[in-house]
């Protein structure tokens, strides 16, 4: 068996890359992870780091996540000193929700 042209070992590599950069889940939790990580847990398990901040996984039972992209657009702030106030990109926020709604207990 002849082996591939190298050409298309590259477009494989190219395609994989793209795939990763598009998955909302993944994007998401980056994004969760680095702003909002310090403070809330953000797993499927763990303690938020601040005792106040809830776990992301139960943002479900007092959010409504059809709306929180929304919010995260428009900017969030808990109402608390503590959190300070974030916003999102439409893209952003639409992969944050994605990511929570994987990770709802
Ligand atoms: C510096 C700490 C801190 C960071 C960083 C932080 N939060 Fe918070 N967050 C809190 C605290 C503390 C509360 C609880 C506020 C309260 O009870 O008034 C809270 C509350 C919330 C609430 C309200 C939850 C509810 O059930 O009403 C949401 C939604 C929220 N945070 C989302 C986020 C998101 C999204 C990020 C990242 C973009 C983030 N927070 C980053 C500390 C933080």
């Amino acid at each position: 068996m002849k082996s591939l042209p190298p050409i298309f070992s590259f477009v494989v590599v190219l395609f994989a890359g793209s795939a990763q950069a598009q998955d909302p889940v993944a994007r998401g939790q980056a994004l969760v992870a680095q702003f909002c990580g310090r403070c809330h847990a953000i797993g499927v398990k763990g303690k938020s780091r601040h005792a106040d901040a809830p776990a992301f996984r139960t943002f479900g039972r007092s959010i409504d996540l059809d709306e929180f992209p929304r919010t995260l657009e428009r900017g969030i702030s808990g109402g608390h000193p503590d959190m300070p106030e974030f916003k999102f990109s439409h893209d952003d926020a639409l992969a944050v929700r994605a990511y929570l709604r994987v990770i709802q207990q």
